[in-house]
């Protein structure tokens, strides 16, 4: 299904887990653990995992590195959007916020982007219960005058998942874009997966 909306990433997370009987949740990309904020999160068991050393998470590794014998019913990816060397002012809002918290700022690149999406497929597959789903948030980027598309590269990685529902949601109280150019940093996707039974 496909869905537009004009809301906040965590607004629409909120809106997502009431849609589904969740209690286990890996947060693999959990930094300071904002996308949280709205939502009660005693509801849920969460597990959190970044590689950042200053982040909130509880084990700070790459999640390719994640080993347990826990069974969970999401898993939650939400990638860095700060692309290295964009070349221009990409994800102001989401720049502002790194500042605001004082948190590093975390740079990416599009092959980092993919050899991560590519653990994804394999780390949740593994620990996912067999109705299990991911939860992705991105954006795309800019990376040296080209469009990276990120939820693109993600849907045709994700090869032990199916895309089940996908939205689009210009960013609450964000600059409108008038420059094509520019029109990726004013929207983002969020995108759910349901695990294959067969892997691929
Ligand atoms: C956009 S931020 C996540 C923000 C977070 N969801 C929040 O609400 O505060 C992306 C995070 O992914 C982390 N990250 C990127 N690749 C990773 C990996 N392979 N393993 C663990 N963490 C990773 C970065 O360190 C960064 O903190």
């Amino acid at each position: 299904m496909l869905s537009v909306t004009i809301n906040t990433a965590s607004n629409i997370l909120l809106d997502i887990l009431s849609k589904y009987k969740i209690e286990k949740i890996l947060d693999v990309t959990y930094g300071e653990g904002q996308l949280w904020n709205n939502i009660p999160k005693d509801n849920y068991n969460i597990v959190s995992i970044d590689k950042d050393k200053n982040s909130k998470a509880i084990h700070k590794i790459n999640f390719a590195d994640f080993k347990t014998n826990e069974r969970f019913d999401v898993i939650l990816y939400d990638p860095p959007y700060n692309f290295q060397k964009s070349g221009f002012q990409m994800n102001m809002g989401a720049k502002l916020v790194w500042k605001d918290n004082k948190t590093q700022r975390v740079e990416f690149t599009p092959t980092e982007a993919i050899e991560n999406v590519r653990n994804l497929n394999k780390l949740a597959f593994e620990v996912l219960n067999n109705d299990g789903l991911i939860f992705v948030k991105v954006s795309d980027a800019r990376f040296k005058g080209n469009i990276f598309a990120h939820h693109a590269i993600i849907i045709q990685e994700l090869s032990n998942f199916n895309l089940k529902e996908l939205i689009v949601y210009v960013k609450l109280n964000n600059m409108v874009a008038n420059k094509e150019k520019c029109a990726h940093i004013i929207h983002g996707y969020w995108m759910i997966f349901q695990k294959r039974m067969i892997k691929s």
